[in-house]
């Protein structure tokens, strides 16, 4: 969507995936807090995105939606302030129904102009907009209603669709909005992330700057997957292009989640400017190679063993996108070691569901 936001995937946290509905604005302000002070916020995650149970079941006398008083009591307008005075943004959620899917606060359809003139009033920078009690009409009618009352409630929001991929978005929401669901959600295990992971690569020729396809927010840190299943899920989001948004507690984060998420050599390859979406580009069993283009005609590819038992997974250069006679350093993002002079084919031997990731830099002669 052609807003000026999202030039590159959003970077941020979102309270679903660890909290359900269990939130409150203690809460958000500790996480803003925790984003800052981990050093998350200094590398680039700059969203702090509350998800569904915010507000009261009832909008107010002029039908205003309203904070839920139980938990959000000083209002979301104080909180975006916090945010702000921590130089992060605030990111809201509602749904283009007549319920959010918790069903304990009502959604926008119908509402639209005045719930964005609200969320600009209130500081809001992004929006997430769920797809919930949706009277059973098309999302193609519904979202650009919200998208037409964000343009014109007078401050710069960000548009994240989430229709889980119902009507093939891709091709069709980028016009409307700055990313969109290609799955359903993601679960904290290694199938619910391979599958979305698979579910999310059919559309990446859709992607770019402005518009990204989003195959939901990471679990990483969650506890339910290995550390190298940790590390396969964070380095195929950043190599999609996919919104690296954080689902676990920044609060008490451990060591490995930190190095996870923390990872600028992997973040660059996410938030490169050209916004390409790497994408799967062979398989031989459980062995995959993803790849995709960046920019100063680099390339990233992805070594990733999706099966039992440790294995050599090659890639070679054609297959790529490099010249079979090209010679390379090869970046190893996650060992931060460059292997110099590499010719015709990049090989590793990688462990049961770990990944290796590299940026391939042309020698010049
Ligand atoms: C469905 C969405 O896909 C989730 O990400 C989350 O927002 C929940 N709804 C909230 O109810």
């Amino acid at each position: 969507m052609n807003n000026g936001l999202a030039l590159t995937p959003q970077m941020g946290w979102n309270s679903w995936n660890h909290f359900q509905c269990n939130i409150n604005e203690i809460l958000i302000k500790q996480t803003a807090d925790a984003m800052v002070s981990s050093g998350l916020s200094a590398i680039g995650y700059k969203y702090i995105n509350i998800d569904d149970c915010w507000g009261e079941l009832k909008r107010d006398s002029q039908g205003n939606l309203v904070a839920k008083a139980s938990t959000f009591p000083s209002g979301i307008k104080a909180l975006s302030d916090y945010v702000h005075s921590k130089g992060l943004k605030l990111g809201i959620y509602s749904d283009a129904g007549t319920l959010t899917c918790s069903q304990t606060m009502p959604g926008s359809l119908g509402h639209e102009e005045q719930d964005a003139k609200t969320f600009a009033s209130w500081g809001i920078d992004y929006l997430k907009y769920d797809n919930c009690q949706n009277t059973a009409t098309s999302p193609k009618e519904r979202y650009p209603k919200m998208s037409k009352a964000l343009i014109n409630s007078g401050r710069s929001i960000f548009f994240s669709l989430c229709e889980w991929g119902q009507e093939d978005p891709a091709t069709w929401a980028g016009a409307i909005g700055n990313s969109w669901r290609t799955t359903g959600d993601i679960r904290d295990n290694w199938k619910s992330m391979t599958m979305i992971a698979d579910q999310n690569d059919r559309w990446a020729s859709y992607a770019r700057p402005g518009s990204w396809n989003d195959p939901d927010m990471l679990e990483v840190g969650n506890g339910g997957m290995t550390r190298e299943e940790y590390r396969s899920h964070f380095s195929i989001w950043a190599l999609a292009k996919a919104p690296l948004l954080i689902g676990c507690d920044l609060r008490s984060m451990d060591k490995v989640t930190f190095e996870l998420l923390s990872n600028k050599e992997v973040i660059a390859v996410n938030q490169d400017k050209l916004g390409i979406q790497g994408k799967k580009i062979k398989k031989d069993g459980d062995l995959e190679v993803w790849a995709g283009p960046l920019s100063m005609k680099r390339v990233a590819v992805i070594l990733w063993n999706r099966g039992s038992s440790p294995a050599n997974i090659n890639a070679r250069w054609e297959e790529i996108g490099l010249d079979s006679s090209a010679i390379v350093n090869a970046r190893d993002l996650w060992a931060h070691v460059t292997h110099s002079g590499v010719r015709k084919q990049l090989s590793a031997l990688v462990e049961p569901h770990a990944c290796k990731m590299y940026t391939l830099t042309r020698r010049t002669a």
